[in-house]
């Protein structure tokens, strides 16, 4: 029976308050981050008050509870994107983690002076710098696949990305789902198009993996990367999906305990993957809690939260373009889009709207949504960004536009 996402809201504690003032919370920043179910607290809480233990290297009884539970979560992530293997999964803090680690361990061993990483116009500055240090590191070249369109129905410009994808490219890393557009790309495609040239692929996948149902091997993708607090999950745990025959042929990013197979004064050697990659003791409550999640999720189905997300964010983006002076950014009002919606009012700042908006209990987003070069390239100094998952309702919609129209008028608009 599909879940009824209008019982939902009871499963998160954080929503069961009212503001200074009496005002109800209407929490409409869940591309930076979302909120956790009761289950997930309690797993937390389960883990510290039962089961607290570093991993691995103890064999009392806690530490090899909590070395099963770490494993179980490995595994309920590989099921959760369909990886072969869990070996294939490697927690991490998160998405930016996630990219640096590659950045840094596979560019390290394989990028050479005149080869080209390729990104989008539309990526995440978690997506960006972690390739500018990289790839300055050794003399690379970074290349960025043009966004098209006019202002409400920007992509990326696929002839474009054809022309760009020469030999010299030996990585592809692109958004799923990109933060402040909305716009999903088509990651088979483009994974199947870098193919071609022999270049490697890395997804980000921040802004989809707890939206969407996720596929590694369908997809095609080297690397996929994403964050357990926009899922439903704890923050500082994030998970990094690579290909195992690739994950074998790279050297670590970080040394410490755990990682090493054996240690002598001047050289060490490593343990394959995952542990190759996890220095140090690891964060295993966060990732027990994700385990949860990811449980949570996948109770409600995400084909049906994706379905749910996408359309309040439709609907927001029609009662939006009403609004006189407003410019919405992505997909044009009507079409599919992802579960957020980003626009500009003419005459008043990013800041001012968000500041404005709290006053009405609307938690929203305004600024360049780490995309400052995509800014400019909008000609634009930020916009606002209203996002939207599971616990969101249709009456938070009337209550933001509401807003909005008031915040208009104040600054002077029709
Ligand atoms: N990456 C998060 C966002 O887009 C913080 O808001």
């Amino acid at each position: 029976m599909p879940a009824d996402f209008s019982l939902l809201r009871a499963d998160f504690p954080v929503l069961h308050q009212t503001l200074a003032g009496g005002r109800p919370l209407v929490y409409l920043d869940n591309a930076a981050t979302t909120h956790k179910p009761r289950a997930v607290i309690d797993a937390l809480s389960r883990f510290y008050e039962r089961d607290n233990s570093n991993v691995h290297r103890g064999l009392h009884a806690l530490s090899m509870r909590a070395t099963d539970s770490y494993g179980a979560a490995r595994a309920r992530v590989a099921k959760f994107i369909n990886a072969a293997d869990p070996a294939e999964i490697i927690f991490t803090r998160g998405t930016t983690e996630g990219v640096n680690l590659v950045a840094q361990s596979w560019c390290a061993a394989n990028l050479k002076p005149g080869d080209v990483v390729l990104l989008t116009e539309m990526e995440h500055h978690s997506n960006l710098v972690p390739w500018q240090l990289a790839a300055h590191r050794v003399g690379a070249t970074l290349r960025f696949v043009p966004i098209v369109g006019d202002n409400a129905e920007l992509g990326l410009d696929l002839d474009a990305l054809d022309r760009l994808l020469t030999p010299q490219v030996k990585i592809f890393a692109f958004t799923h789902i990109s933060n402040t557009l909305g716009v999903t790309n088509n990651v088979a495609d483009l994974c199947a198009r870098a193919r071609r040239v022999g270049a490697l692929t890395l997804v980000d996948a921040a802004q989809s993996a707890g939206h969407e149902p996720l596929d590694v091997r369908a997809l095609g993708c080297d690397f996929l990367v994403f964050s357990g607090h926009k899922m439903a999950g704890p923050t500082g745990i994030g998970v990094l999906y690579g290909r195992r025959a690739l994950l074998d042929t790279l050297p670590p990013w970080q040394g410490g305990g755990g990682m090493i197979a054996n240690v002598d004064w001047q050289e060490s050697t490593w343990k394959p993957a995952p542990e190759r990659f996890e220095a140090g003791t690891p964060n295993v409550a966060d990732a027990i809690g994700l385990h949860a999640a990811m449980d949570y999720l996948d109770t409600l189905g995400r084909p049906a939260i994706a379905a749910h997300d996408g359309t309040l964010a439709s609907c927001a983006a029609v009662a939006l373009a009403e609004i006189p002076g407003i410019r919405l950014l992505g997909p044009r009002p009507g079409s599919p889009r992802a579960g957020l919606v980003s626009f500009a009012l003419k005459d008043a700042h990013a800041h001012d709207v968000v500041t404005f908006a709290d006053q009405d209990g609307i938690a929203l987003r305004g600024g360049h949504h780490c995309n400052q070069p995509l800014m400019r390239k909008l000609g634009l100094p930020s916009t606002v960004r209203a996002s939207f998952y599971l616990y969101n309702t249709e009456a938070e919609i009337v209550t933001l536009a509401a807003s909005l129209r008031r915040i208009q008028k104040f600054f002077g608009g029709a």
